[in-house]
């Protein structure tokens, strides 16, 4: 077959943050398919077809890219952040399984980009400079309780946490549920990262004790970072340094 399957993480937002083996499939691709706002980042040029759809039909959306490549189209999937995080790279993986058996003989390769929590967490100092786990707060695919779950763990075991998808207009109660969870099983003041947008021109960060942290401070473009009890802040004028002691006494 010479048709060709990539799929690609954009990074956070800026344009400095997608790399070059990202722009160099961009250049050679025929056909660019993903959610609306993803491809909206893909200037549009003669010799490209843009395949902008919504967010719910991630499955229809693999599909239909592994049904173009297997025709000979040189397709690129576009996820944000990374597309192995939370995003399309499963997607296609899941629909190649379940799928026309030829699929399995295409050319598929997964370009990573900057993830949202490595973009957040360096603009806060090293908040996952030891151990740390990432949660998707979404409760879209998973019952709630595998979260409570996880959360519970998480603490228990002391790492560092990143929250992806924290709070939409749809789900405000989970965050909240989340938080609520945090405050009474850590019972501590350590610092809560609200990185919002991050490297775009509407970027916010904000360092809270756990205590002081509002379910209102996230929405569906923050990402939240939990320090472990390790966890250290330096204070000083404007936004402080967080970060996590690389090791702990033996
Ligand atoms: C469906 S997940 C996709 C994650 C993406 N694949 C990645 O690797 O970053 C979407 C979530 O990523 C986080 N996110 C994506 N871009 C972000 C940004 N620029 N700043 C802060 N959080 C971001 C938010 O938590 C958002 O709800």
């Amino acid at each position: 077959m010479k048709g060709w399957l990539v799929i690609a993480g954009l990074g956070p937002g800026s344009d400095a943050m997608v790399t070059p083996e990202v722009t160099q499939a961009l250049a050679e691709a025929s056909d660019v398919i993903g959610y609306i706002p993803y491809v909206a980042r893909i200037a549009p040029r003669p010799g490209l077809t843009l395949h902008p759809t919504d967010n719910r039909v991630e499955m229809d959306r693999a599909r239909h890219a592994l049904a173009l490549a297997a025709g000979g189209a040189r397709v690129v999937v576009v996820s944000s952040g990374d597309p192995g995080v939370f995003a399309m790279a499963s997607a296609i993986f899941e629909a190649v399984e379940a799928g026309d058996p030829q699929w399995r003989a295409l050319n598929i390769r997964v370009l990573p980009g900057i993830t949202a929590m490595l973009a957040a967490a360096a603009r806060a100092g090293a908040p996952l400079g030891h151990d740390f786990c990432t949660i998707n707060l979404s409760d879209n695919l998973k019952p709630w309780a595998v979260i409570e779950q996880r959360l519970r763990l998480a603490v228990e075991a002391d790492f560092a946490m990143a929250f992806y998808n924290p709070r939409s207009a749809s789900r405000p109660e989970g965050f909240a549920r989340a938080l609520n969870l945090l405050q009474q099983t850590c019972n501590d003041a350590r610092p809560v990262i609200f990185a919002r947008a991050v490297s775009t021109p509407d970027e916010v960060i904000n360092v809270v004790p756990l205590p002081e942290a509002r379910p209102e401070m996230a929405d569906m473009r923050t990402m939240v970072i939990v320090g472990s009890s390790r966890t250290r802040v330096i204070a000083r004028e404007g936004a402080p340094y967080v970060y996590t002691p690389r090791s702990i006494p033996k």
